[in-house]
């Protein structure tokens, strides 16, 4: 077996301790003669993964008690009509929200909460390719907005918040997808956060929703399909439906296995000590150049360019033949990017410095 180092942006990496416990299960999961792919998820044995999942990820992220956990399906899209659908319908909701747009997953929520409401940008970064966070301390936020909404980390353009807007006392609502438990979090200072977990915790098919509890209508929203509601699946403690078991399964085993590197704060540290090893050797380049306004850059996703599209090609060739996959950057921007997510180890990342100034020194 060889295993390559995968900088994708999602679904991505995952620790290896987590998948070869997972490989151990899969026949025979404790005794029950079952693999978790085959067990009903109304099982006592289902009910013990999700209960055991929810209480290490409210572990993990100080989740107060006044907020709900959600293990939903339908991804992060799901949610870009989930929110509006659910705050706009709170008593005394005006149906207005202000979006904050800095890259593709930004304008997708805005776009689908315009299906629905209100909804209107106030913020962008767009004049420069999204390559920084605007300002946000200062925002024209409408007084009767319902919330304000944010991708607090940029996928595909490498940024991230490094200090949230000023709402001006209106709910935040982030989109956490690519920065999922990457990092101490203060949950109390948001109304929602969310995410798909392809990226940082698991594998694809699951979001996780954390929301207050009192931004969750509580009447049946006659109006809006069932799959939509919070409150349902709130009410069924995420077993409305048949939710997607194997990816809670996993995504609890990834908490522990947080929980087993020092938590938020622990992993944290790792991330900073990677993103350095990456970012001291692009600012030192004389090929290769970050993308991204340094006091913005994300410690999750790495763009970066040489300037001449064929040398970008090749070095996306070369790299995959020396064992580091997935470099290529998105299609809408090109160049390349380095995910190096939670599980990605710090070898990884050293052995892509090693090989981009090997690459440098040839070109
Ligand atoms: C920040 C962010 N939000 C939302 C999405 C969309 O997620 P999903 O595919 O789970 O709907 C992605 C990427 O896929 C993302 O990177």
């Amino acid at each position: 077996m060889s295993r390559v180092y995968n900088f994708s942006a999602g679904p991505a990496v995952l620790p290896e301790a987590v998948l070869q416990e997972a490989a151990d299960e899969m026949l025979d999961y404790r005794g029950c003669g079952m693999s978790v792919n085959e067990m009903s998820h109304r099982s006592q044995m289902f009910q013990d993964i999700i209960d055991e999942a929810e209480a290490d990820l409210r572990d993990l992220m100080g989740i107060p008690s006044n907020y709900k956990v959600l293990f939903l399906q339908g991804g992060a899209h799901q949610q870009f009509a989930a929110i509006p659908l659910n705050l706009c319908k709170l008593p005394g909701a005006s149906g207005k929200a202000d979006y904050i747009n800095t890259g593709m997953w930004s304008k997708k929520a805005l776009a689908e909460a315009k299906r629905f409401i209100d909804a209107q940008e106030i913020a962008t970064s767009a004049d420069k390719t999204f390559s920084y966070i605007p300002d946000c301390s200062d925002l024209p936020v409408r007084e009767d907005a319902d919330y304000v909404y944010i991708c607090e980390n940029n996928t595909i353009y490498g940024t991230v918040y490094h200090e949230l807007p000023n709402t001006k006392g209106k709910i935040l609502v982030s989109d956490v997808s690519s920065m999922f438990l990457s990092q101490p979090v203060d949950v109390s200072k948001y109304g929602v956060i969310y995410g798909g977990v392809q990226k940082n915790v698991g594998p694809a098919g699951l979001a996780i929703v954390v929301v207050r509890e009192d931004l969750i209508p509580e009447d049946d929203l006659a109006d809006v399909p069932i799959m939509m509601q919070w409150r349902p699946q709130v009410n069924a403690n995420s077993l409305y439906n048949t939710p997607n078991c194997w990816s809670i399964y996993m995504c609890g085993k990834v908490f522990k296995w947080l929980k087993s590197q020092g938590g938020l704060e622990g992993i944290y540290q790792h991330n900073l000590a990677k993103a350095q090893v990456l970012y001291d050797y692009l600012d030192a380049s004389e090929l290769f150049k970050g993308t991204v306004r340094k006091e913005d850059r994300s410690l999750m996703n790495v763009p970066f360019v040489t300037g001449d599209t064929d040398l970008d090609a090749l070095f996306v060739k070369e790299s995959k033949a020396a064992g580091l996959e997935n470099l290529k950057g998105h299609r809408s921007v090109g160049g390349m990017r380095a995910s190096i997510y939670n599980a990605m180890p710090i070898e990884g990342v050293e052995a892509l410095v090693a090989f981009m100034k090997d690459f440098e020194a040839k070109h």
